[in-house]
């Protein structure tokens, strides 16, 4: 799980960078940091990476921003009362236990088994590049984390109402632990570790309603699968740019993110006043946009990390953005036009202005003036994605809800 949303009214900044104090030492047997993203104060929220040993720990600030990955809570009586089988027909419970067999099957148990090529690749992993890696393993971990935390409070919230769709629940939160413990480790070889109980408590918790979780996750799930398996297959297809033998396990870890996937978009079908009416359809373009821009903005900021693995930043996340709005024109009543050129110019646009609205963050003006020059680039990033929404949708949507989706072929 990958979940982002969408920052309207603030500039997006470059997430986090380790101050040279701070900074791992390359190759050595220092041990590992441990990087803490907190609510701090002054707010917005800061983070901090903590040296061991725990005396006298050596801080240093990392930005924490919009487009940082959220941790989400919503409504679980809600949940309960849409899950309760005696209110709520259209539950398939055959469907459900089908699913649950599958979860139960377990195909990725023996998939993360770490190997010594990790830590050699990393140890030949050197500046930029190697800083820029950290922050990905950093970023993917709190995803998948957030995923785990989620998904393990409706195992736990769900037993009584509907014991299958919360165990189906709770063995997510298992695949989500373990892709965020493979990710962890993978710090590790940088000599840093997230500090993941500390992230739990400190963490603020963005709220939705039910009914905008499932949009989210759903998307974020499909969205992950999409990143995932491209970059495994452009690895497979050019190995010189294999520099982290992370990339080998997509294959199989990115079909647990389909199976996600495949279960909230089970569940938005034992939902149907979630698809079927203007509403849905205005929702759901509007979690397109959310996710599809988030993940362009942040992209294009770290072009480094995309070309460093061979791929061109752009194209990749059209690739995604394509392939993933396709995948949810199955289920979404309601999608983005993403494959008129219009929309890619539309998002071009949005980098342009948001790199000047870093830049203008990053001078040396005091706070009132930056304020002031910010705001027609705002006004002008804010005017770029009402247009991009407003573009012709594309009616979409599946007319027959009992008829289950039919799976990817891998
Ligand atoms: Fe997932
Ligand atoms: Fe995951």
């Amino acid at each position: 799980m990958a979940t982002a949303e969408l920052a309207l009214v603030k500039p997006i900044n470059r997430l986090s960078r380790f101050g040279a104090g701070a900074a791992p030492r390359l190759g050595g047997r220092r041990p590992p940091s441990v990087v803490r993203m907190a609510v701090g104060s002054p707010p917005p929220a800061a983070g901090a990476t903590t040296a061991l040993p725990k005396k006298s720990p050596k801080t240093t600030e990392i930005k924490e921003t919009l487009l940082t990955p959220r941790f989400y809570t919503t409504d679980f009586d809600e949940m309960e009362s849409l899950f309760n089988t005696e209110m709520n027909k259209n539950l398939n419970e055959k469907e459900f236990e089908a699913l649950l067999q599958e979860f139960k099957t377990d195909y990725n148990q023996t998939h993360f088994v770490r190997n010594p090529a990790f830590k050699e690749a990393a140890d030949k992993l050197q500046g930029p590049l190697r800083q820029i890696f950290v922050e990905f393993l950093e970023r993917s971990c709190t995803a998948e984390f957030s995923g785990f935390l989620l998904y393990k409070e409706l195992g736990r919230r769900l037993k009584k109402t509907n014991p299958v769709v919360a165990e189906i629940f709770s063995l997510m939160s298992r695949d989500e632990a373990r892709h965020a413990g493979f990710l962890n480790k993978g710090l590790s070889d940088f000599n840093l570790a997230l500090d993941l109980g500390f992230l739990t408590k400190a963490r603020k918790y963005t709220f939705f309603k039910p009914k905008f979780i499932f949009y989210a996750t759903y998307l974020s799930e499909k969205i992950g699968y999409w990143r995932y398996i491209t970059i495994y297959r452009h690895l497979k297809a050019n190995p010189e740019f294999q520099v982290y033998p992370i990339f080998k396990y997509f294959e199989n870890w990115c079909q647990d993110e389909n199976r996600h996937g495949d279960f909230f978009s089970a569940l938005l079908k034992a939902q149907p006043q979630f698809l079927n009416d203007w509403k849905a359809k205005l929702w759901s373009r509007f979690f397109c946009l959310s996710v599809y821009v988030t993940m362009y903005l942040n992209d294009c900021q770290r072009t480094a990390f995309y070309e460093g693995i061979g791929l061109n930043t752009k194209e990749f996340d059209m690739h995604v953005i394509i392939e993933t709005n396709r995948t949810s024109a199955r289920i979404f009543p309601a999608v983005l036009d993403v494959e008129n050129p219009e929309f890619k110019r539309k998002l071009d646009r949005m980098v342009e202005i948001n790199e000047k609205l870093i830049a203008v963050g990053e001078s040396q003006d005091i706070p009132l003036v930056k304020n002031f020059k910010k705001i027609p680039l705002v006004a002008a990033l804010v005017s770029e994605i009402v247009a991009a929404y407003l573009m012709p949708p594309v009616e979409s949507g599946s007319v027959d809800f009992a008829e289950f989706e039919p799976r990817l072929v891998y």
